[in-house]
């Protein structure tokens, strides 16, 4: 899969890709991920890429120039599957959302920044806006990165362990139950005793009710089906 992502501050957009599982799947060759800086495609001789709101308002917003034609310099090797706007006025990101796109061969990433981008940038090359949660951050390129994490996980090959993306909180609508690991004794607190039964129905009976239980009392509407 290859993704790119068109930001203001790229600077904020290698770390999250450098380490983990994104840093293994990048060198393993299973996503290119390239960042682009909006700024190299203004055609203001300041390198200026926002400017006041038509109809007044606080804040500045990016123009539409540098970011058309950053979009429209990007290389046509393949073709682009959908180009993504982060933006708190998109629709809320969600587990089957994630699964669709990983499914993609070629993704843009939009990341705004300031008081928002010209809504002809969205009417001329978005096909696809996305909010991360209902807060507003002061730009899109964290939002660009969960969104870049939650997808290149369901990548095939790039879990060790082929099923363990499908057992992930919202894969099946339910929320994750406890972990535990060694010691079997902790300050007191005792790992639960059917955990070291070895019996492997009660156990995924154990697992399925705590999951059950913890969903409805953190998330009932994921229960009753709405979202
Ligand atoms: N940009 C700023 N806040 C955002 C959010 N919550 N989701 C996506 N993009 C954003």
């Amino acid at each position: 899969m290859r993704i790119d992502i068109l930001s203001a501050v790229p600077d904020l957009l290698t770390g999250p890709f450098e380490g983990s599982i994104v840093g293994r799947a990048r060198a393993q060759g299973l996503v290119d991920i390239r960042v682009h800086d909006i700024r190299d495609f203004s055609s203001d001789r300041h390198r200026k890429i926002d400017d006041y709101p038509f109809g007044g308002g606080s804040g500045m917003v990016l123009t539409a120039q540098p970011i058309v034609d950053c979009f429209e310099a990007l290389d046509d090797s393949e073709s682009i599957d959908e180009v993504i706007f982060l933006t708190p006025d998109g629709l809320p990101l969600k587990q089957n959302v994630v699964n669709e796109l990983s499914l993609k061969r070629r993704l843009v990433l939009l990341a705004g920044h300031y008081k928002g981008v010209d809504q002809r940038v969205r009417d001329l090359i978005v096909t696809r806006e996305i909010s991360i949660g209902d807060y507003v951050l002061s730009g899109g390129e964290l939002p660009a990165a969960v969104l870049t994490d939650a997808i290149v996980r369901l990548i095939p090959g790039v879990l060790g362990d082929a099923t363990s993306a499908l057992e992930d909180s919202f894969q099946d609508g339910l929320l994750d139950g406890p972990a535990y690991t060694r010691p079997a004794e902790f300050r007191g607190l005792a790992v639960p005793e059917v955990l070291r039964s070895g019996d492997h129905a009660r156990i995924q009976e154990w697992f399925e009710a705590e999951r059950v239980k913890k969903t409805r009392i953190r998330r009932p509407d994921l229960l009753s089906g709405q979202d």
